[in-house]
């Protein structure tokens, strides 16, 4: 089993990452200073392949515990679905020195970390992800939240885990495109910041797609190394944390030009991290080679780098400067300079971006 730090003073913790570790968590929580009452909040698609194999083991090491089954999907990850949360966790009298484990993707992890943040003020959660997107981005840093009406995470917390369980072997029952998108944000972590992790992707491509373990375990040790270092320098996001967002910009605004149906968020930030490059060429602060080569590796993983056709650029400019990324209208751009190095770009004309949105690469 391999271990990262996340390293925040004393909410600090441990990432643990190995193949078949499911059913250890129950021995490894014994040594936390819990409430025997504890809960593992699910879904209907991941509890029935995985929710045994981490309860019986949390049972033999002494715990009661409350299985809370949300809807699956996107569109549950809102307040009433907190609410049912707060609801299950009342009636089984769980206190403030119970914890909550999240055992599913990044909704089930956004919408546990946030139960856990206001229930009795907040209480202790671990993130057992279940997907490659979870695994190398939503469980680590702390985000926690669910979406409003008006706008995509707009209601959530900064509440760090107690503990980050990933067992690479749950990627085996992921459906391929689900992998695929969270390889974008993989692929994603290369460009901002680690050219060995971006040549690594190139030359292990037919590994990685295969489920090799090892590589696998190699590409999410990695990320999450590059996700702890970065978080712990900047946790509530005042600077550096940012450059997470690569891509993000223009992947957001056309998931919302396309209604959040179109395409998964993986696909959506590839298309903004290709053209985000674009816009850095653009503004003579990467060589076209470079832009290339981010280009020839999402086309690699299959991931699309292409404007959809017939997508609406000003609904896409305007939803930018809505973003909650995008302070008093300015848009923050994350731009590369060269595979493994960005730079926070602010106060990018809006005629600019049109006019490198349509440009030929
Ligand atoms: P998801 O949680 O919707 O999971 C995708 C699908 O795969 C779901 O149907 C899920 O039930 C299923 N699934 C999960 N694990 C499985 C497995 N092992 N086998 C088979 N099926 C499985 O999507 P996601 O991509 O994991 O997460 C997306 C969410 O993460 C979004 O809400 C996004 O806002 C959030 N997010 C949060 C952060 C953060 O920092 N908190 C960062 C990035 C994304
Ligand atoms: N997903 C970006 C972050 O955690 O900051």
């Amino acid at each position: 089993m391999e271990k990262i730090r996340v390293e925040l003073g004393e909410r600090s913790y441990d990432i643990a990452i190995g193949t078949g570790i499911l059913e250890g968590l129950g021995e490894k929580l014994r040594s936390f200073d819990l409430s025997p009452r504890i809960a593992v909040v699910s879904n209907p698609t991941v509890f029935p392949l995985y929710g045994e194999r981490l309860l019986a083991p949390l049972k033999e090491s002494g715990f009661e515990v409350l299985a809370v089954m949300i809807p699956d999907g996107e569109e549950y990850k809102n307040l009433d679905t907190v609410e049912q949360i707060y609801d299950d966790l009342l009636k089984y009298k769980l206190d403030r020195k119970s914890a909550l484990i999240a055992l599913g993707g990044g909704v089930v992890g956004d919408i546990t970390g946030f139960a856990a943040s206001t229930y009795m003020r907040g209480i202790a959660y671990v993130q057992a992800p279940t997907t490659l997107l979870a695994q190398v981005d939503s469980s680590v840093g702390g985000k926690t939240g669910v979406d409003h009406e008006l706008g995509k995470n707009m209601i959530g917390t900064f509440w760090q885990p107690g503990l980050v369980w990933i067992d690479v072997e749950t990627l085996k029952t992921l459906p391929k495109r689900e992998l695929l998108a969270g390889l974008a944000e993989v692929i994603k972590y290369g460009v901002i910041y680690d050219k060995g992790l971006f040549d690594f992707l190139e030359v292990n491509k037919e590994k990685i797609l295969h489920l090799d373990n090892k590589a696998l375990t190699h590409i999410i040790r990695r990320s999450c190394e590059i996700k702890a270092d970065v978080v712990s320098k900047d946790e509530r996001e005042s600077g550096l944390r940012a450059i997470l967002n690569c891509g993000h910009t223009i992947g957001h605004a056309i998931e919302t030009a396309t209604g959040y149906t179109r395409f998964l968020h993986g696909e959506a930030v590839s298309i903004g991290m290709y053209l985000e490059a674009r816009l850095s060429q653009a503004l003579n602060l990467i060589e076209r080679e470079e832009v290339l080569k981010i280009k020839a590796i999402i086309d690699a993983y299959g991931l699309p780098s292409a404007l959809p056709a017939g997508i609406d650029v000003d609904y896409m400019l305007s939803s930018m400067q809505l973003d909650k990324k995008s302070v008093a209208g300015e848009l923050t751009f994350i731009l590369p300079q060269k595979i493994g190095s960005v730079i926070i770009h602010k106060g990018i004309n809006a005629e600019f971006i049109r006019q490198a949105l349509y440009s030929e690469g």
